[in-house]
């Protein structure tokens, strides 16, 4: 249950107020019948809500995969700079956040949704889902560095980071594939083995692909198929084997 002027206010129909008005003046029908107060409490999943002759159908849980482009930052709001949640338009609903957060100049794949028991799944240290991240390097990228990356390194934190895997690109440039979610973490692993990042995108989480389709700032819905391979990363990943390497 779930009060009318909420309900259309979430589905970013406009302003609390601006709803508020429609309702008092007419344009909202509850399964069929008009209804003039905007506290009305209406239920979501089954009543049918018609707002000036269009039929809000209702999604409990939306889930988006953005192409981030560089120099929007991954939060909800931000009083300077614009935030991945403006890059949503028209879909933009009040309950939605980033699945975790891109650095400003990190560019790809970031997951939107408003199913707060998934990201947290998602996101939780024990889970380790894995991140694919396309970086370009300052340096020439050789095997030293690979075993290092491969092992775990030292980013100056209690714990060695765990095992990457390495995929070589060309001579600077590599994916690097890591399952937790530590500040910088990429850029300080380049780090940790003398090159650094002069560029980075994710292209993979779990088992969603960025889509090279997409354009920079664009975004679509996840299918069907992509939101369950997240479910079942979230059920398999957490019993996985823990092989991580102490400092
Ligand atoms: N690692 C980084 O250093 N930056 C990101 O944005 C993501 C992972």
């Amino acid at each position: 249950m779930m009060r009318l002027d909420k309900f259309l206010c979430d589905r970013n129909l406009g302003t609390r107020s601006q709803v508020k008005k429609d309702i008092k003046a007419g344009l909202v029908l509850v399964n069929n019948s008009r209804v003039l107060q905007p506290e009305r409490q209406i239920e979501e999943e089954r009543d049918l809500i018609c707002y000036k002759g269009q039929l809000c159908t209702y999604e409990k849980y939306v889930y988006y995969l953005l192409n981030k482009p560089a120099g929007v930052v991954s939060a909800t709001e931000d009083r300077h700079h614009r935030t991945v949640l403006d890059l949503l338009g028209e879909d933009r609903r009040k309950d939605l956040f980033p699945v975790g957060r891109l650095d400003k100049d990190t560019e790809g794949l970031l997951l939107i949704t408003n199913d707060g028991i998934l990201t947290h799944d998602l996101l939780a240290p024990g889970k380790h889902v894995e991140k694919e991240y396309e970086c370009h390097l300052a340096a020439y990228f050789d095997d030293r560095q690979r075993a290092a990356l491969e092992q775990g390194v030292d980013i100056g934190e209690k714990k060695r980071t765990r095992p990457a895997v390495v995929r070589i690109l060309d001579d600077r440039k590599i994916t690097l594939t890591i399952t937790e979610g530590r500040f910088h973490q990429v850029k300080r692993m380049l780090h940790a083995v003398e090159n650094e990042v002069t560029y980075l995108k994710r292209i993979r989480m779990g088992a969603v692909l960025l889509d090279e389709g997409l354009p920079r700032g664009g975004y679509r819905k996840l299918t069907k198929e992509e939101v369950e391979s997240l479910k079942y990363e979230k059920n398999t990943y957490g019993v996985r084997e823990d092989r991580e390497v102490q400092a």
